[in-house]
């Protein structure tokens, strides 16, 4: 595989093109931005622990039966992924209450859901990615109604996969964000990525609110021990399978 030119560098990730042009390359970055990146830094080794975490997360979600963009991890820092088009619409799911349901609520942190919450964000730095209604989705025209319906499904399916396989590796999640792109066949996958910088994740074993959070909530605000947050996620993660 051939490596060209490059696509499009985010602020976690670079898309590069190859020889093929149904493959791209991500290269996952050590960069770290929040608060719609008004707040910037660098996680020593977050780009390899999230591109592990990501290719085995992938891995588990195809065999559940979910469609991924993910073909294969390349390298420490790099996976191949089918080429997609993705849509603009960030998906949460929340299983617990945290970040901005909080702020905007005002349900206390912690709070267990009694079903999942699926919502949909715009994917639009200008705006600082607003909240959308399904009809302000549809009248954007950022999806058909019938993506809309997919799109619920597929992402409380992967809730259900990941939720289970946390589970597992002692890990509570609490929500995370997921992206979808269409495939030349106009084929719904899951795309981007699912990692620390993605999702909240909880220490079972640990009560104390700051001291169980192991994802980009350490970087936040400011709770110390980023990098080995991120290292311990990986470490569970990469010893189970479900
Ligand atoms: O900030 P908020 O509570 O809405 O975030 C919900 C989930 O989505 C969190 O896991 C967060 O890390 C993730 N998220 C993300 N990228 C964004 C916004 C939220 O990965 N642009």
């Amino acid at each position: 595989m051939t490596v060209r030119s490059k696509l499009y560098e985010g602020k976690a990730k670079i898309l590069y093109a190859t020889d093929d042009p149904e493959v791209l390359l991500t290269y996952f970055k050590d960069d770290a931005t929040a608060f719609n990146a008004q707040k910037r830094g660098s996680i020593e080794g977050k780009g390899a622990f999230n591109c592990a975490i990501a290719s085995h997360l992938f891995k588990q979600l195809e065999v559940s039966g979910i469609a991924t963009h993910f073909i294969e991890q390349t390298s420490s820092n790099e996976m191949r992924v089918r080429a997609v088009k993705i849509l603009p619409i960030e998906v949460v799911v929340r299983n617990i209450a945290a970040g901005s349901l909080c702020q905007q609520t005002g349900i206390a942190l912690g709070t267990l859901l009694e079903q999942p919450l699926v919502e949909f964000y715009y994917k639009n730095d200008a705006l600082g990615d607003p909240l959308l209604t399904v009809d302000r989705l549809l009248l954007m025209a950022l999806a058909t109604s019938e993506q809309v319906n997919q799109l619920r499904a597929m992402a409380l399916k992967v809730n259900d996969v990941l939720k289970a396989f946390f589970l597992q590796c002692g890990i509570t999640l609490v929500d995370f964000k997921l992206e979808f792109g269409l495939d030349q066949q106009r084929q719904l996958l899951l795309a981007d990525e699912i990692s620390p910088d993605t999702c909240r994740l909880w220490n079972q074993t640990d009560d104390d609110p700051q001291q169980r959070v192991m994802d980009k909530d350490r970087f936040r605000h400011d709770l110390g021990d980023v990098a080995l947050a991120y290292q311990q996620v990986m470490e569970r993660v990469l010893k189970h399978t479900l």
